[in-house]
Parts: C-alpha cells; structure tokens; sequence
C-alpha cells in the first residue's frame, strides 16, 4: 500500500507517539479490515470522549483521545480509497489546532477547535451523500449527544 504524503502529515500530528501499533495488535490484525461504518462509529465516540476530556481540562486524556481520533480518520482514509484525500485534509488545520490547545491547556483554543473539526465531519457527510448524519458539539455527557438525530431541512 503506498503511504501519501498527507497521511504522514495527518498520522504525523501526534499519532506516531501513541502507543506503538504493533504493541497491541492482534493476530488476525493483519486481515481485519474494518467497516467504514465502524471505524466511523469509533471516531464519533473518541469525539465526545475528546470534548468530556477537554472540558474536564484532562489534557492528558485529550491528547490520548485527539491521537485515537486521528488514528481513525487515517485508517478511514487508507483503507477506503473512495473517500477524497481532501475531505481528510482539510481536518488537518483544526486537528493541529486541538493539538495545540491541548498543549497550552487553552481550553478555549480547544472549543474553537472542536467546533472547526466537527464542521469538517459533517462537511464530508455531506459531500459523500451522508448528509443524515449529523455530529454537533456534545451537549453533555450522555451517549451519542454529539450527534443530531432530528431532521434536518439541508437538501
Ligand atoms: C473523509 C470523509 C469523512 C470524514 C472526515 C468523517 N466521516 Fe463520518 N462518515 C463518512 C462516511 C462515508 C460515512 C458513511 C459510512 C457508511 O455508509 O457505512 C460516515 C458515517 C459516520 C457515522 C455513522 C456511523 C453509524 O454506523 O452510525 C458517524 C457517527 C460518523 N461518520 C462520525 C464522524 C465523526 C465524529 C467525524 C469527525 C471527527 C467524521 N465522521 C468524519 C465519512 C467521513
């Protein structure tokens, strides 16, 4: 599989300092490819743990779910060569931003953030015809309170 150049760039922003991979890889890792939705379903709940973690000021686990969440979003990415490199890109800017924050423990450097990444979310729903899924800024702790489950009027 040849590695692009903006998936070293997105895999670079903090990802390559999580827990080794290979550390916590399974044995049938190698074949397991998982759905789109799943990985998908995976990145909403790294997002509402990002928000909790952010918002609890735990920068710790922030920076260990911001890395989770990217880890998501490039495997999302290699693994479905349908989704436009730059729908993923265009995360890039607020994902660097989050990271920042999390460094200064700038907590409002991190909501502006968080509301950037969760545009860039509901962008590429809506540019891959998943407009119905709509992920919002978690309203409290309660599960899938980070997404929108009324309709919307958006075409
Ligand atoms: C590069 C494109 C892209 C980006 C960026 C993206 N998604 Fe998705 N997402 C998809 C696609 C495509 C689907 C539909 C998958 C399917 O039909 O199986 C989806 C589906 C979902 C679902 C529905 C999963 C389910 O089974 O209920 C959730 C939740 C979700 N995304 C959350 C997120 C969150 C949170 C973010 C941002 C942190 C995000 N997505 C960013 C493309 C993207």
């Amino acid at each position: 599989m040849r590695v692009r150049g903006w998936m070293l760039a997105l895999a670079g922003l903090g990802a390559a300092s999580a827990v080794a991979a290979q550390d916590l890889k399974s044995p049938s890792a190698d074949q397991y490819v998982p759905r789109l939705g799943d990985i998908m379903s995976a990145a909403q709940t790294r997002h509402h743990k990002l928000w909790m973690a952010g918002k609890a000021q735990n920068w710790e686990l922030a920076a260990y779910e911001l890395r989770q969440l990217k880890a998501n979003l490039v495997e999302a990415a290699v693994f479905y060569s349908g989704i436009p490199v730059g729908n993923v890109t265009t995360l890039e800017p607020s994902l660097q931003s989050m990271s920042d924050a999390i460094d200064a423990k700038d907590s409002r450097k991190f909501a502006k953030g968080l509301g950037e990444l969760t545009e860039g979310c509901n962008a590429c729903h809506r540019s891959l015809k998943r407009s119905f899924v709509v992920i919002k800024v978690p309203s409290d702790e309660k599960p899938f309170a980070n997404q929108q489950f009324a309709p919307t009027t958006r075409p």
